[in-house]
């Protein structure tokens, strides 16, 4: 790795101007803190250090420089965040590349960009004749084919699976990452839609049968090391920048919608593919776009999904707004029949998620019944008082007492009664959370001083040649080798900084967690040369203790009095400092 080019641009940037442009941070005295990205939070945990250039949060303990900042923010990989980063501020590094990170699932992407070639193949060769009669009846013409990868699995066998075997794949992984199933082929004749990782690369298929047939409609890859349904979006990658420019993001159900809304140019679209909805899903969404829009089927499972989604996304304090399409449409069949405009006028139309509920519960109310009037009137106010803007309050509550001809201070004195309730209720729930929160791992003295000195070391380089010369050693494993790389990396590069160093050890996985729990220990910057050396003792004096403690067992293990003796002997020595 180029680590000059790499810090370079690093120090070009501001972390907080790259933070701070994805979610909003707010200053406090030397660090900017904001909400967490990485985990579900409405406190601001995130602290952004512009001294360091480091992030860290108090609460899921995410640590890292900007470069690890967008590859989990972005969902791309290192060298994507380089070339980002180099364009900012006007670095070409598009001649530089970056081992690959992910050699364990190369070979598995490989099989994966062989195996939409090959279906595209077929479909554009004389046996994909009806398949393509069938996508041109459905108005899919050859830019949206090309566009979506869309190709065919043939009616035979194993033609996939014995292609992929002559091309050196092993079968054991070809069953792993689904594309074969006993040796054989998993999709026959059907019409192959590819399925995306966040970042594009296609990680799985979804099948669909294209004559008569029996067998059921879609068959999609199972899950496998790659394909991990709960953690995708369909079109994910596309939808990033598209949401950015439109302000919001549209979720569907199906990928037929998003492609059939693309061929529209409505391209902020993301699918769930008939899966209920992942608390991992729900912060991808809420990435896109703070404006969130449901357009799921116009059936009564898709009105069902709609309610169940939004009530997710309420919890997540957030309110969706929704498209509510006819009956018997999905997206797809909508801008098919109807076209864009159309539908364009009906993504205006979208209504907040709690009026949408409140049309639902509506339909199922007999008016004419005076109990059933009330209690919807009841329920009606029992959503209202979820809201926490007092304008939009009050106009509901307004239009509730007209529609109904009830007083209006009727209907607010049960509404601030209703808002006292839920208050004092939700006080208990809080404390509880805080609680949850409040839980970490409890480390001991010598633990906080290894943590500490390697805070010292990685902001102080004079800290670094004292533990040289003091020929500090630590009692463990993973902070001898910590050390050792600190060390190394000085002598390399002749400076260290945190933010640096973090990119030095990101592929380092067997000191990576102690670097973040240094990180992200709060620690000081800071110290004297006594200080520093009362830690030294700390860890010494821990070190003598483990020490004692490996001799004693020993010697009760050892049945020659005289080699008990010498063991006793190097105890004691040890015991009195020497
Ligand atoms: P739909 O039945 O709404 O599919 O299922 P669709 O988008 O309208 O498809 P077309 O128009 O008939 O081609 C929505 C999603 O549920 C999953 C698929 O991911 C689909 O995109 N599904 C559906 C299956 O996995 N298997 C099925 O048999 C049906
Ligand atoms: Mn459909």
């Amino acid at each position: 790795m180029n680590n000059d080019l790499i810090n370079t641009i690093r120090s070009k940037v501001d972390i907080i101007d790259i933070i701070g442009d994805r979610i909003p941070l707010v200053s406090k005295g030397k660090n900017y803190f904001g909400i967490c990205p990485f985990h579900e939070d409405s406190n601001p945990s995130l602290c952004v250090s512009r001294d360091k250039q480091i992030y860290t949060c108090f609460s899921c303990h995410a640590t890292g420089n900007v470069y690890t900042f967008l590859m989990e923010y972005e969902h791309i990989n290192f060298q994507e965040a380089l070339v980002y980063l180099g364009e900012l501020v006007g670095v070409d590094v598009s001649s530089f590349s970056v081992p690959k990170k992910n050699n364990k699932y190369s070979k598995f992407y490989e099989a994966y960009s062989f195996s939409v070639k090959y279906f595209q193949n077929n479909l554009s060769s004389s046996l994909g004749r009806k398949a393509r009669e069938y996508l041109i009846s459905r108005g899919i013409d050859e830019s949206v084919i090309k566009e979506f990868e869309i190709g065919l699995s043939l009616d035979q066998k194993d033609d996939l699976t014995q292609l992929l075997l002559q091309k050196q794949f092993d079968i054991v992984n070809l069953n792993l990452i689904g594309l074969s199933f006993d040796d054989r082929d998993i999709y026959c004749n059907r019409v192959m839609f590819p399925l995306y990782d966040l970042t594009g690369k296609v990680v799985a298929f979804s099948g669909r049968i294209y004559e008569n047939s029996d067998q059921s409609k879609y068959i999609n890859t199972k899950e496998t090391p790659l394909f991990k349904k709960g953690e995708l979006l369909y079109h994910y990658h596309i939808a990033r920048e598209e949401c950015r420019s439109q302000n919001s993001v549209i979720v569907m159900e199906g990928f037929m919608d998003v492609i059939r809304a693309s061929t529209i140019g409505v391209r902020n679209t993301v699918a769930l593919m008939g899966t209920a909805l992942t608390s991992e899903q729900i912060s991808l969404i809420k990435r896109l776009s703070p404006h969130i829009i449901f357009c799921l089927d116009g059936d009564d499972a898709g009105v069902h999904a709609t309610i169940r989604n939004g009530e997710l996304f309420f919890q997540h304090g957030i309110e969706i707004k929704v498209i509510r399409l006819p009956k018997e449409d999905d997206p797809d069949t909508f801008i098919f029949q109807q076209g864009k405009d159309k539908f364009l006028s009906l993504i205006d139309s979208c209504i907040p998620f709690q009026e949408f509920k409140l049309n639902q519960l509506k339909e199922q109310v007999n008016f004419q019944d005076d109990v059933e009037k009330s209690e919807y009137i009841h329920t009606v106010l029992g959503e209202i008082v979820k809201l926490t803007d007092e304008i939009r309050i009050e106009i509901l509550l307004k239009k509730l007492a007209k529609e109904f001809d009830i007083g209006y201070n009727t209907l607010e004195k049960r509404f601030q009664e209703l808002k006292h309730e839920r208050e004092s209720e939700k006080l208990i729930p809080q404390q509880h959370v805080h609680l949850v929160q409040q839980k970490v791992v409890r480390k001991n003295k010598y633990e906080k001083a290894v943590e500490q000195i390697f805070y010292f070391m990685l902001c102080n380089d004079w800290v670094i040649s004292q533990v040289e010369k003091e020929k500090l050693v630590f009692p463990n494993e993973k902070s001898r080798i910590l050390c050792s790389e600190i060390i190394y990396y000085y002598q390399k590069f002749g400076n260290i900084t945190v933010a640096d160093f973090y990119t030095y050890v990101q592929d380092k996985e067997d000191i990576l967690d102690l670097v973040n729990q240094v990180l992200a220990g709060n620690y000081r910057d800071v110290t004297t040369k006594e200080e520093l050396f009362e830690y030294f003792h700390v860890i010494r004096d821990y070190g003598r203790c483990q020490e004692i403690k490996r001799l004693t067992n020993l010697m009760k293990k050892e049945i020659d009095p005289l080699e008990q003796a010498k063991i006793s002997e190097k105890i004691r020595k040890l015991r009195i400092g020497e």
